[in-house]
């Protein structure tokens, strides 16, 4: 008993030691607990800060070499100008994170312009399906991309639907010289406002982005030069030349009415007289036509 009697003080002196060891021990333990979140946080604060202070690897825009910025340059732009877009993109991209590739379908991706946008869409890494009656373009223009897995190759006439998955439209389908859309000029309004319905409405289906390659020829026989885009133009509904310039101002009325009615996201490229390596020497348009006189009278 006496024994019991002694433990038992014993332990009563001990216990406030033990009780003391034990909480000490939680104590460490919960702060333990406590340090791991704290790294958690420490981890991710750091690694925040990381990819805040470094957006990404990409050059800068200024570093780029010029066929790189050329290739972003003819990107379409998302809002506001091509600089934007490479501003944006240099500064938005994280470390090791890529651009991703986009589906491209280019209309008329044949012809003269539409095979450079091609070279360009394909340099730039997106996959390209091109959509050609081959009416004035050419198989060679993009010979050399058909054993590109990344390309593809459609015979078919905008004046019929298509349906195809993509991310942007480039819609350039149409006779460009006037030797051409004099040719069958019922044809070449068919083309302007059928096509361009068919693929405006495929962007309004499949929510893409949309490109339309119009003329300086809206603005007829202008009155003012040089012409601003505020300028609304003078043009003749009935002449030769209005299957094309009619036409033409008839895509735009329905591309500007797609993204308002619809809120398709647009775009309205008005190009003047270009010139370059696959133009036909016969093309009928006013700088191959001189070029070819000077050959001629060589
Ligand atoms: N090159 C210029 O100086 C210029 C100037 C103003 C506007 N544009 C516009 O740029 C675009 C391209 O012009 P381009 O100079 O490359 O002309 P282009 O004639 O070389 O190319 C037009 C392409 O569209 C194709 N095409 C025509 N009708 C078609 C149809 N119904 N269905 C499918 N494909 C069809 C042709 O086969 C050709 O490949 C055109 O929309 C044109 O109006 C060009």
């Amino acid at each position: 008993m006496k024994q019991l009697n002694r433990q038992s003080s014993l332990s009563k002196q001990h216990r406030p030691h033990h009780h003391r060891l034990s909480l000490s021990r939680s104590l460490a333990s919960c702060l333990l607990r406590e340090q791991r979140l704290l790294f958690v946080l420490l981890g991710f604060l750091l690694a925040s800060s990381f990819f805040l202070l470094y957006p990404s690897l990409t050059p800068h825009p200024n570093t780029l070499s010029s066929s790189a910025r050329d290739t972003i340059a003819a990107r379409i732009p998302r809002g506001g100008g091509a600089s934007s877009v490479v501003s944006a993109a240099a500064r938005r991209l994280p470390v090791g994170v890529r651009k991703p590739s986009l589906r491209v379908v280019v209309t008329g991706g044949v012809g003269f312009v539409g095979s450079h946008l091609v070279d360009q869409l394909l340099a730039g890494g997106d996959s390209v399906i091109v959509v050609d009656n081959f009416f004035t373009g050419r198989k060679e223009n993009v010979a050399h991309h058909l054993s590109n897995p990344r390309f593809e190759l459609i015979r078919h006439d905008v004046v019929e639907p298509i349906l195809l998955e993509v991310d942007q439209i480039y819609h350039l389908a149409c006779p460009a010289s006037p030797v051409h859309y004099k040719f069958n000029p019922i044809k070449t309004i068919k083309t302007n406002v059928m096509g361009t319905l068919n693929m405006l409405g495929l962007a309004k289906r499949v929510g893409a982005r949309f490109l339309l390659t119009s003329t300086s020829e809206v603005y007829g026989d202008p009155l003012e030069h040089p012409q601003k885009e505020s300028y609304w133009g003078h043009v003749n509904p009935i002449g030769v030349r209005s299957c094309y310039d009619e036409g033409k101002r008839t895509a735009e009325t329905l591309t500007m009415d797609y993204h308002r009615g619809a809120g398709v996201e647009v775009r309205i490229a008005r190009i003047f007289n270009t010139y370059g390596p696959r133009m036909c020497l016969d093309d009928g348009r006013v700088v191959s036509n001189f070029v070819a006189q000077v050959c001629v009278n060589l």
